[in-house]
């Protein structure tokens, strides 16, 4: 099985409206759904019919609303009851404007001693039948910045891989306990490493620990920067669509990768046909199926620079 970890789990809540105007009321329409990177990857492998457990935090009544959402949508998972509220997030969408969506994120609990060891508890316990261990997005605040590098030796220890889709402190901190795959995207891998070339910084994440580093470029699909070489996967066309969660699609391929030790060039095209037919569809966790197989053919990997 799949394991992925969601520390700070969140409600996604959409309220959709002609037009927002501050300064007065509005009825909006609202769908929620459990949202969290780990639980959108959850949500990619069930839907690709893998066998997956989310592991995530829940707290108070959002964390029941979070929890409810997860039954309803059949998927495998185990909460980590925290003391304090989960977070919720809130997007308004305005159907008559032109104008971005808005959003406001909530800052979200602060983990206590006991529900940091709740959560370590719960992690080894499910290692013990885990192919791979995928950990993705921020820290919740009361964290240690290296409460990644924690749950990887422990993967390690265990000899199970584990992706990592981390940023900053989150990321640098995780490193030296050894991940397979780490997976930022070029900002992410700019910010921590200081570099401007994917090649330079990519070398810096893997002498610190990381065993191989795979950067997504948006529209321009892939590099992976590995002990065996480097692949670029360049998407057959730029989607047209929500970009957002298109990383959580990439790591989803990337594990099944993981798992079945699928070759790099085969396991990269995999991931930007499915990353590609994720941004065609507007929710969180799936993806255009037929795209997906179409996309699947047309992707092309080569060792050269991407752009
Ligand atoms: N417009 C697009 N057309 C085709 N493929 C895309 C497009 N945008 C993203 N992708 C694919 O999705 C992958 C992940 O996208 P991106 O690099 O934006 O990840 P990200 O910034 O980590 O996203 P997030 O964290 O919101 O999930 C890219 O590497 C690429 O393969
Ligand atoms: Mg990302």
């Amino acid at each position: 099985v799949i394991v992925t970890v969601t520390l700070n789990t969140a409600l996604d809540v959409t309220y959709t409206v002609p037009r927002m105007v501050p300064g007065t009321s509005h009825r909006p329409d609202v769908v929620w759904q459990a949202g969290g990177k780990g639980i959108n990857v959850a949500r990619t492998l069930h839907a690709l019919g893998r066998d997956v457990l989310a592991i995530c935090t829940t707290g108070s009544s959002v964390g029941r609303e979070i929890a409810l959402d997860l039954s309803t949508a059949g998927l495998r998972f185990e909460r980590v009851p925290i003391r304090e509220a989960s977070r919720r997030t809130v997007t308004v969408v305005e159907t008559d404007s032109s104008a971005l969506a808005t959003a406001f994120n909530e800052p979200g609990p602060c983990l206590s001693g006991e529900d940091w060891a709740l959560v370590q508890e719960t992690v080894v316990r499910a290692l013990g039948s885990a192919t791979v261990l995928v950990l993705s997005g921020s820290l919740p605040r009361g964290l240690p910045s290296d409460a990644y590098g924690v749950l990887i030796a422990m993967a390690r220890e265990r000899s199970v891989p584990v992706i990592l889709d981390a940023s900053g402190a989150a990321l640098t901190a995780a490193l030296a306990a050894g991940p397979s795959v780490v997976k930022p995207n070029a900002e992410e891998l700019f910010d921590v490493t200081g570099s401007r070339s994917l090649e330079s910084a990519s070398d810096v994440l893997r002498a610190a620990g990381a065993e191989a580093v795979v950067a997504s470029l948006g529209p321009l699909g892939l590099r992976a920067m590995t002990t065996e070489g480097s692949w670029t996967a360049r998407p057959p066309v730029v989607s047209e669509g929500n970009p957002t969660g298109a990383g959580d699609a990439a790591v989803a391929a990337l594990a099944v990768g993981l798992a079945e030790g699928t070759p790099w060039p085969e396991r990269l095209a995999d991931a930007a046909a499915l990353s590609a037919a994720t941004v065609l569809t507007p929710r969180a966790g799936e993806f255009d199926a037929a795209a997906y197989r179409r996309f699947a053919r047309q992707v092309i990997v080569d060792n050269g620079p991407p752009g």
